[in-house]
Formats: structure tokens, C-alpha cells, sequence
């Protein structure tokens, strides 16, 4: 049995959780959302400052709710190394080499996009765990949509990824055009589940190029474009409307773009993570199109798509249990099929 203790501060979250053997025991969040929503999006300097404060009382939350109560009880520290925020990764970093060199334990070094791989493969005591089979990947946050084949742990190829916004990006921009708050993702999924669709039609980016690339920039340029010429919705109606048409100019790709990649990688397996994993929309659709297509799909259960330390832990035990385990180099871009993260 590998215990290990996982932190997250890449963005506007402060996360730890104890993970053992893929297994949860307790996942803390702190979330930096109310420092950050009055200037509609993360601030990197104000998100330092608020992981400073908060990843200490966060660790100790998460051993004492998972039930380790002597530090002698972790076997191996865990730390999201890179991309983010570079003044934010450092937060934790340091902490868990402090806590690793204190206790005389190893630190593994997570890349934050394999965590969020592992996010279906983790399993507690409300979830099951997905297998970690050969799969397409669909990685849909606030800094990332991509497209990856991934053969097995630390085997990831990129297929296609944004050309511009990524689709977290394009839901938080998009309510901020609309003034209806930050994170935009989680408010225009709400007001959409009323609205019509097909009340508006706006642009499905690059859908028709023979590629596995996005861009959302002409989706948001349409959106400012609609509102210089309408005005803000004056009715609940018809603001519920436009962001149910938003709304499905975003999944109408993911899904198409997603489908398309499981052909050409000859895969039949999909898995959806990150913060845009959590899109009631986007759930329901990728659920229709493979029962009526026939692949396999695993989506992680609510709590796990957006960030979280207990995905760190999840990918950390995999790469400890397979001897691919790095000590962590501060990265603040690195592209999952980085030489790094291979295996050999
Ligand atoms: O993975 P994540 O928590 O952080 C990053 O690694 O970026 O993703 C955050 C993104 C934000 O852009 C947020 O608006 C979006 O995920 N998001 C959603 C939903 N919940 C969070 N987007 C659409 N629908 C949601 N329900
Ligand atoms: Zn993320």
C-alpha cells in the first residue's frame, strides 16, 4: 500500500488530498473564486498571495479528514509541476519539498492535464474507478482543449488541440460579455438548461476542416457581435436562450471533433476531463453519441473535474506503481507529450 499526499495550486484553487493506491481518502479545495470574480477572471498575482495563506490549513484538513494522523503514515508526496501559473505552482512545490525533505519521503512531480487524465481513474467511496485503458482523451479546461491518444501511462500524443481560446475560456468570456459572473462555465450551463438552442445560430468553429483542431475566438467575436447589434437580453427567457445557443456552438464541436478522433486513432474509448467535463450539455451529448455510435465513454464524477489534488495523487501512485516517477522541475508551459513525461 503506496500513501500518498497530493497538493494542487496551479490556478485559483488551493488543493491537498491523501490518495492510496488510486484510491481517495479525502480531497480538500479551497477555491480562490470570490478573490478573482470582481476582475472576471484570475488574477496571478492575487492567486500567489491567497495559495500562500491557504496550503498549509488545506494539507492539514486533508490528512485529518482522511485519518492519518502521524506524518510517518505518508510513503510519497505528489505536486502538479506544471502548466499554470508559475508564481502559483511554486506554492506548492515548496511546500512539498519542504514536507518531502522533512520527512525523508519521495516527491513526484505531476503534469496538471495527466492528473485530470487520471480524474474517471479514481475511485472513493461514492465512485468507481475507471479502468486506465487506451483511450481518446478530450481535455477540456480554462487554460486547455485537446485532443490526445493516449496509449498507456506516460505514452500521449497529441491529436489536435485550440488555436486559440480553449472552450473553458470561451464560457468564462462569454458570461463576461453577458455580466452574469465568473466562472462562466457553471453559470451559462444553469441559464442554458431553460433556453431553446436553436433560438440562435452561431458558429461552429473549424468544424468542417479535416482536422483535430479548435478555435473559439469567432464563437466569442459572434457573441460580441450579436450583443452590439441586440443589446443585452432584456428577458430571463431570452438570456437563457443565448447561452443555450452558446452553449451548443461549444459541445456541437467538442463532440464532432471528439468522434473524429476516435476514428482516425481506430480507438473506441472516450474519455472527457476537466473543468468543461463537468457541462451537463456536453455530458448528455457525448452519452448520446456513444450509445448511437457504440464506443466507450467515462466521464469522472462531478467533484473531480475541476481541479483537485486527488487527481495529482491518482497519477502519482500509477507513475510510483511503474517506477516513472520524476522529481518535479517548476514548468509553467509544458505540452503533454513532452519528452519528460514518456515513458521509455
Ligand atoms: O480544469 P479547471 O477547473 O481549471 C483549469 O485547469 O483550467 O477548468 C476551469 C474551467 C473554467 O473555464 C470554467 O468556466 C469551466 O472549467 N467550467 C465549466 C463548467 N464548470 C466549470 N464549463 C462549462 N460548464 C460547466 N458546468
Ligand atoms: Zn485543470
Amino acid at each position: 500500500m503506496t500513501l500518498v499526499l497530493a497538493i494542487e495550486s496551479s490556478c485559483d484553487e488551493t488543493a491537498a488530498a491523501v490518495v492510496e493506491d488510486g484510491h481517495c481518502r479525502s480531497s480538500v479545495i479551497r477555491s480562490q473564486v470570490d478573490v478573482h470574480a470582481r476582475f472576471g477572471g484570475v488574477v496571478p498575482e492575487l492567486a500567489s498571495r491567497y495559495h500562500l495563506g491557504a496550503v498549509v490549513p488545506v494539507i492539514e484538513e486533508a490528512m485529518s479528514r482522511a485519518g492519518v494522523d502521524q506524518w510517518s503514515q505518508v510513503d510519497a508526496l505528489a505536486v502538479t509541476e506544471g502548466p499554470g501559473l508559475i508564481g502559483a505552482l511554486l506554492v506548492g512545490v515548496q511546500v512539498a519539498q519542504g514536507l518531502a525533505l522533512a520527512l525523508g519521503r519521495p516527491l513526484v512531480g505531476i503534469h496538471h492535464m495527466e492528473g485530470h487524465l487520471f480524474s474517471p481513474c479514481l475511485s472513493d467511496e461514492h465512485a468507481r474507478a475507471e479502468p486506465f485503458l487506451p483511450h481518446i482523451a478530450l481535455l477540456v479546461s480554462g487554460g486547455h482543449t485537446e485532443l490526445v491518444d493516449v496509449q498507456a501511462l506516460g505514452r500521449y500524443t497529441l491529436l489536435g488541440s485550440t488555436r486559440d481560446d480553449a472552450a473553458g475560456e470561451a464560457f468564462d468570456k462569454a458570461a463576461k460579455m453577458l455580466g452574469i459572473g465568473y466562472p462562466g462555465g457553471p453559470v451559462i450551463d444553469r441559464l442554458a438548461s431553460t433556453g431553446n438552442a436553436l433560438a440562435y445560430a452561431f458558429p461552429r468553429g473549424m468544424v468542417d476542416q479535416d482536422n483535430l483542431d479548435f478555435s473559439f475566438s469567432g464563437l466569442k467575436t459572434a457573441l460580441l457581435v450579436h450583443l452590439e447589434r441586440h443589446g443585452q437580453p432584456e428577458t430571463a427567457a431570452a438570456l437563457a436562450d443565448l447561452c443555450a445557443a452558446f452553449q451548443s456552438a461549444i459541445v456541437d464541436v467538442l463532440v464532432t471533433k471528439a468522434f473524429r478522433a476516435l476514428q482516425r486513432a481506430r480507438r473506441n474509448r472516450l474519455h472527457v476531463v476537466g473543468g468543461v467535463a463537468a457541462n451537463r450539455a456536453l455530458r448528455a451529448a457525448i452519452h448520446k453519441a456513444a450509445t448511437e455510435r457504440g464506443f466507450d465513454v467515462a466521464t469522472p464524477p462531478l467533484r473531480y473535474c475541476g481541479d483537485n489534488a486527488a487527481m495529482i495523487g491518482a497519477a502519482a501512485c500509477a507513475r510510483l506503481a511503474a517506477g516513472l516517477a520524476q522529481f518535479p522541475s517548476l514548468q509553467a508551459s509544458i505540452s503533454l507529450d513532452d519528452p519528460r513525461l514518456q515513458a521509455p
